[in-house]
């Protein structure tokens, strides 16, 4: 079912929107889709079911077709998240390196669980696959930055600069 939308692109977002859109042959405007939900993401924080049928609309496909996306890559977040999104890796390598136990420290000091914002709306936690930095795990992601080599001690220290 398709939500009435009154989110849309600001004028700045929607020349962009439109600009990546014109790099498809006609017919192939579905391709634009990712990027559209990296501009609504940007813009509205989190990847909204109005934000998704309004992009549904803009490339001329099925709502469905953009939650199906959105829902798979852990990148979108489908649900409202605080300012800083950890994104720790919950895989194999890392959880060789520690990473569970590193995980359980963080979660401790959060005070929250995996898909959970601290009350304060500072901290979402996510647990994702492999982020590509297996040699420096544990590891987890704050938006383009990456934290290595996690320790109990450094994710006290990150928490403690991201409080800020
Ligand atoms: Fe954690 Fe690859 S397994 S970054």
């Amino acid at each position: 079912m398709t939500t009435e939308s009154t989110i849309q692109f600001t004028p700045e977002r929607l020349a962009e929107a439109t600009e990546i859109i014109a790099r498809y042959p006609e017919g192939k405007q579905k391709s634009a889709l990712l990027p559209l939900l990296h501009l609504m993401q940007e813009q509205e924080g989190w990847t909204s079911p109005e934000g998704m049928d309004y992009i549904a609309r803009m490339l001329d496909i099925q709502p469905i077709e953009v939650y199906e996306v959105a829902t798979f890559y852990t990148m979108y977040h489908v649900q409202p998240v605080g300012k800083h999104v950890i994104e720790y890796c919950r895989t194999g390598p890392c959880c060789l390196m520690g990473g569970e136990d590193v995980l359980g420290h963080l979660k401790q000091r959060l005070g929250i669980d995996t898909g959970q914002t601290t009350v304060d709306g500072q901290f979402t936690l996510k647990e994702v696959e492999c982020l590509a930095a297996c040699g420096m795990g544990p590891v987890f992601q704050v938006r383009e930055k990456y934290y290595m080599h996690l320790t109990n001690d450094r994710v006290d220290e990150i928490i403690d600069e991201l409080s800020k």
